[in-house]
């Protein structure tokens, strides 16, 4: 079939490129897995209808909308809903619970919200933790404080238990809002129910500073951390600038993806190293981070690196592995091993150095969430509610290309995004640093 498109949406172009683009030469394209093709084209409009008498055909993978839907399945007057809020905080957390609260009670007409303390440990009796009634009143400021006014834990707790508690608080739509951890225990939490043929709603609302969750465009938090990481940045910056060979050293959160450390850095645009896990570098040879580094002290008289926190771990003494409950593996210390050495080898070449380390560690997750995460929050929680009310379970709702959409559990508990080292976000970091895109690394 001839592939055709509207002319409307043809882009003029004032002649052939017969140049080879200097980037080839600069390995802009990480390998050339990333170089653009003039056939390749992004769907205008992706959405798509479809009814009993034209189903889609099945290669065409599409996703459910999020939205309010004409015929509800829980009579709300009836119904009692829960929140939960699971794994590491992040800022946004009390928006969602604050937006679940009022959605339910003004949108829907339900009037017994309950709040469950400490993470999935309020499912669990052994615990003792009482849940707490929430109203309109009693959330209506939280927004304004950061963490979580319910409290988290991290790790699950035996779903058999889990269930067995809701039942006994009457609950019949549960809301999760954590990482993939947490969805995973709500997967868990869901199948559990089914199993025992039960009418319990489970929906998940996607939490995480790292981003790391797949099949969305973001988590919430992430935003808001990022722009914390920022300030950081641009502070280590000035310390760098302040100095004769001054050194800025950032290491930002992110256990095994790197989004908030290309974030931050790209938006500062003043890091000249970003180092992140999903991305080897070595420390030696002409083109490993030392020699790098002297570069550009003797070119420009400062640097700054931005270092995520899961990133070079192999350069690290390989410690028995110590996870934390949620089953994370516990990383070593990648901002004081480069701390260390880099003051170490300024010393033996006798160059005189001035180093700041900064690690803002939880400050990143523990304020309140931006104006844009806020907003961003509330969608999260509104479209949950409305599909909770209808009856869905199983899911997660998420932004996927600008659209709020329905997830099924098992596709976001299939594991961690990380960032693609062939990709634009890593391309455009290599672009904006500098930096080479194999550092002390052969392969
Ligand atoms: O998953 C989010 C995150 O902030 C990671 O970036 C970090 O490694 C981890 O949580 C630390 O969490 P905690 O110290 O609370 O276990």
């Amino acid at each position: 079939m001839a592939f055709s498109f509207h002319r409307s949406l043809f882009i003029p172009r004032l002649g052939p490129c017969p140049l080879p683009s200097p980037g080839l030469d600069r390995e802009w394209g990480c390998g050339g897995a990333s170089w653009i093709s003039d056939g390749e084209r992004i769907l205008l409009d992706d959405t798509v209808r479809a009814s009993s008498d034209t189903p889609l055909p099945e290669e065409w993978v599409s996703v459910e909308k999020a939205g309010p839907r004409r015929r509800i399945f829980f009579d709300p007057a009836a119904t009692t809903c829960a929140v939960v809020t699971c794994g590491g905080l992040c800022p946004g957390i009390n928006d969602v619970i604050r937006s679940i609260v009022m959605h339910a009670h003004y949108g829907y007409g339900v009037h017994r919200i309950l709040g469950l303390r400490y993470g999935y440990e309020a499912l669990n009796s052994r615990f003792g933790h009482a849940p707490v009634e929430l109203t309109p009143e009693r959330v209506a400021k939280i927004q304004h404080l950061g963490g979580s006014v319910l409290g988290t834990s991290r790790g699950p707790q035996p779903a058999s238990e889990m269930v067995s508690q809701l039942e006994a608080h009457g609950v019949q739509a549960l809301f999760v809002v954590g990482g993939d951890g947490s969805q995973r225990g709500a997967r868990d939490l869901y199948e559990e129910v089914a199993r025992r043929g039960g009418r319990i709603s489970v929906v998940g609302i996607p939490k995480t500073i790292d981003n790391d969750l797949l099949y969305m465009d973001r988590s919430f938090g992430y935003l808001t951390a990022s722009s914390e990481a920022f300030r950081t940045i641009e502070v280590a910056h000035a310390e760098a600038r302040g100095a004769r060979n001054g050194i800025g050293l950032v290491k930002l959160m992110g256990r095994d993806s790197g989004f908030i450390a290309c974030a931050a850095a790209l938006a500062s645009a003043e890091a000249n190293f970003v180092l992140i896990p999903e991305v080897r570098f070595g420390m030696d040879g002409e083109s490993g981070l030392l020699r790098c580094l002297e570069r550009r002290l003797r070119e420009r008289g400062h640097a700054l690196i931005v270092v995520a926190e899961g990133a070079g771990q192999h350069l690290l003494p390989q410690e028995a592995t110590r996870s934390d409950r949620s089953g994370n593996k516990k990383h070593g210390d990648i901002g004081a091993y480069l701390k260390a050495q880099i003051e170490a080898h300024f010393h033996t070449s006798k160059t005189d150095i001035t180093l700041k380390y900064i690690d803002p560690g939880y400050q990143l997750r523990g304020v309140v969430a931006t104006p844009e995460d806020r907003t961003f929050c509330l969608q999260l929680a509104r479209h949950a509610v409305h599909a909770a009310m209808t009856g869905r379970t199983g899911m997660v709702v998420a932004l996927w290309h600008q659209r709020y959409v329905h997830l099924p559990v098992h596709l976001v508990a299939e594991g961690i995004r990380r960032v693609n080292p062939e990709g634009d976000l890593w391309r455009c970091v290599l672009e904006s640093t500098g930096q080479p895109a194999r550092m002390g690394v052969s392969i």
